[in-house]
């Protein structure tokens, strides 16, 4: 039997490289297997529920990003998390055998009360995010989780929430997930920091090649070379990190180049522009064509909503009986 995967993206913005190279590349290697792939929209809200109108047409964006990335709607499922309501029921149920403690201690909440200014996240909903989560990936009895590296606090809460409801209910309900991270959890954004959209230093995939190529020049390179004549230091340089993802046969002669100060950062990023945009080039094609064709997309949506309440109807009602509220 091939393994159970489930994961899923918040729609809070349009897809952007780091999720693709730090996520979404894995679905695609897993999707032939038993997948689901989910539009993360009560999570969304979690952070974003003052700006109300905005998920719906952020979660047809993303659902468009997953097709154009390459996400095929015959080896996978793909959803949308509130069409599934056993993601809020199995939530609650969770919500139960939860200790608070476990949810006030989690890095990423402490981390983004911290970071996020301007909202107020002092919520329910925010403290309970991987709650929600842990439903999620428990609902599918999935094995396999594939997202990027900020996301493993919230899979070692879901195996200790399984590893709980199995032991409080002497029923082994709910298997442990393992996350799967890529080759290259963390890209460099244009100012040389993670990729975030809260950075507001990202490529996105729907970004135009002009657009590309106008970013790309404003990316830092080693803050040591300030004039042509300086030596560079390739392994410090963000555009050096993107030469060695889409531009894998110079890597050496890049390196060698820039090392001797044989070539300047603007030709530099020049020639790693062009890559990438070749790299973005099918992307965006299939993002075109996915953009006349959104009632196919809703089929999509509706299918993938029908085969994911079949799994998670059962799991539900499997968990609802070990728990003794349902007979
Ligand atoms: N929290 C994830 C993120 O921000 C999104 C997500 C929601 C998710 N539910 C999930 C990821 C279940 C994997 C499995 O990226
Ligand atoms: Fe970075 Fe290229 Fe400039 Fe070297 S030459 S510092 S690799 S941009």
């Amino acid at each position: 039997m091939p393994a159970r995967v489930l994961s899923g993206t918040r729609p809070t913005g349009k897809l952007h490289l780091g999720n693709l190279l730090g996520a979404i590349e894995n679905f695609k290697k897993l999707q032939g297997e038993d997948s689901f792939f989910m539009i993360a929209d009560w999570h969304a809200l979690t952070t974003e529920y003052e700006s109300h109108t905005e998920i719906g047409n952020l979660v047809m964006e993303v659902v468009t990003d997953y097709l154009a990335s390459g996400l095929d709607p015959k080896k996978c499922t793909i959803f949308i998390q509130s069409e599934v309501p056993e993601h809020a029921e199995l939530a609650l149920l969770l919500s139960m055998i939860t200790p608070l403690g476990w949810l006030q201690r989690n890095p990423t909440y402490k981390d983004q009360l911290q970071e996020i200014k301007g909202k107020d996240l002092n919520t329910h909903g925010f403290l309970g995010y991987p709650v929600l989560q842990a439903a999620d990936i428990l609902l599918y009895k999935a094995e396999k989780v594939p997202v990027g590296e900020d996301q493993l606090p919230h899979l070692e809460l879901t195996r200790e929430i399984a590893r709980r409801f199995n032991h409080l209910y002497k029923k082994e309900v709910f298997p442990e997930p393992q996350a799967i991270l890529t080759q290259t959890p963390r890209i460099p954004g244009l100012d040389g920091r993670k990729m975030s959209k809260s950075y507001d230093n990202c490529i996105y995939l729907s970004d135009s090649a002009e657009t590309v190529t106008q970013k790309v020049k404003t990316m830092v390179t080693d803050p040591a070379r300030k004039k042509r004549e300086d030596k560079g230091h390739p392994d410090v340089c963000p555009v050096f990190f993107h030469h060695k993802l889409y531009n894998q046969a110079q890597v050496p002669t890049v390196a060698h180049e820039c090392s001797e100060a044989l070539r300047g950062c603007v030709e530099c990023k020049m020639e790693m522009a062009v890559k990438l945009n070749e790299f973005l080039d099918p992307i965006r094609k299939r993002r075109e064509e996915w953009l006349n064709k959104k009632s196919e997309i809703r089929k999509i949506l509706d299918e993938g909503k029908t085969r994911a309440r079949q799994v998670a109807a059962k799991t539900l009602a499997e968990a609802m009986q070990a728990a003794g509220i349902r007979n």
